[in-house]
């Protein structure tokens, strides 16, 4: 993957990410399928024009991180109010990139939950607004199953059914892909989503946010064995995830540290924290591929570009006959192209909105309960 990146005068960074310097395959026949594809559910705008669900023929992404990092983490007023102004940007460069104009896309794709309804509504307005001006088609997409999609992208191979381990800001699930649009969620988290536990410990041992590269950074500074962090296992419930007691066991630590006055290694702390997390995140989706059958296991989401993370899988699933999937780093945080991806295969399965779609922030993973008129 190639990243061109142009800081803006608003800190917003303007990035292109293409798969290849000499681009894709020109060739157009009549059966393939255009979608230009627009995501906005958290901080980062993007849109996206998919050639059959695998070739990006434009990516681009407008981050906001810049923007939120002085508070911490994402203020959804702001990212709602930065969605508004940089959408049509984003829109105009991937057509653009493409080489194609709106009569040459056979549908609109865009994420409709979960995430922040303020910044989700930017991207669901903008996408209906654009199928009723050109009549073309409108898919609604659940923002983790295009993070699982993201697989499909460089990996032209790869078909259901596969394991997925899907570890983002606001989910870890663990999840059958029995085929394209259909999932069985096995595991899933108790309490804090991986991403999450990973942005609150970098917080509290101050390398700030966003937390989770920065503790991929460190850490490979430290000593992972410096502490013995505690990985939890849920009885009953042997492919769910819990990370609260580890999150408490990195706060207590940095909080006695503090008070005994005691200087505080960053990285040894980022090192340990980030084998506690991997190291359970690896063993439940090697046990759920051997014990559910499978000899595929694919990696989506922010936490899937976690070096530790890519690197322990990669050894595991050598050593127990796995091929592991897993997209670039770029494609695993929030982009467009994975939307485009995931709405290829509802487009083939005549999936099509009506133009009464909504946001719906707390969308289940897998949900095809009919919420909305069915478009033409
Ligand atoms: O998938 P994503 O971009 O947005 C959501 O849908 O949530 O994931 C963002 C999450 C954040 O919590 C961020 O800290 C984490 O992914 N993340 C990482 C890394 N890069 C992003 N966590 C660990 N290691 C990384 N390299
Ligand atoms: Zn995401």
């Amino acid at each position: 993957m190639e990243v061109n990146k142009k800081i803006e005068e608003d800190g917003v960074i303007f990035m292109s990410i293409k798969e290849r310097e000499d681009g894709n395959d020109k060739n157009e026949s009549k059966d393939d399928v255009v979608i230009l594809a627009i995501e906005s559910s958290c901080d980062e705008s993007a849109a996206a024009v998919v050639k059959n669900g695998r070739e990006v023929l434009s990516n681009i992404l407008s981050s906001q991180i810049a923007l939120h990092t002085i508070y911490g983490g994402v203020v959804p007023e702001i990212a709602s109010r930065k969605h508004v102004e940089k959408m049509n940007g984003c829109i105009r460069a991937a057509l653009s990139e493409a080489g194609v104009t709106l009569k040459d896309i056979d549908a609109v794709a865009v994420t409709y939950g979960p995430g922040l309804v303020g910044a989700l509504l930017v991207g669901v307005s903008e996408a209906k607004a654009i199928a009723f001006a050109t009549g073309k088609p409108l898919i609604g997409v659940h923002h983790i199953e295009g993070h699982i999609s993201a697989n499909f992208i460089e990996n032209k191979d790869l078909e259901p059914p596969f394991v997925c381990l899907v570890v983002s800001g606001g989910h870890s699930h663990l999840v059958v892909v029995k085929d394209y649009g259909e999932y069985e969620i096995i595991g899933q988290t108790r309490d804090d989503a991986a991403g999450e536990a990973f942005d609150k410990v970098a917080r509290a041992v101050g390398l700030g946010y966003p937390g989770g590269p920065k503790i991929d950074k460190a850490a490979r500074e430290g000593n992972p064995d410096a502490f013995s962090f505690p990985q939890a296992q849920i009885p009953d419930a042997e492919y769910d995830f819990s990370f609260s007691g580890l999150k408490s066991s990195v706060l207590n630590y940095i909080n006695q540290a503090k008070m005994q006055g005691q200087e505080l290694n960053q990285a040894d702390v980022a090192a340990s924290f980030q084998k506690a997390v991997v190291e359970v995140l690896a063993q439940h989706a090697i046990k759920a591929c051997k014990e559910y059958g499978y000899d595929k296991l694919a990696i989506a989401g922010g936490v899937a570009s976690n070096s530790g993370l890519r690197d322990l899988l990669e050894k595991e699933c050598a050593a127990n006959n796995i091929s592991f999937y897993r997209p670039s780093p770029v494609l695993c945080t929030d982009n467009a192209a994975m939307i485009g991806a995931a709405a290829y295969y509802e487009y083939k399965k005549g999936v099509r909105f009506g133009l009464d779609m909504n946001a719906v922030p707390n969308l289940p993973l897998g949900d095809r309960e009919r919420r909305f008129h069915a478009g033409k």
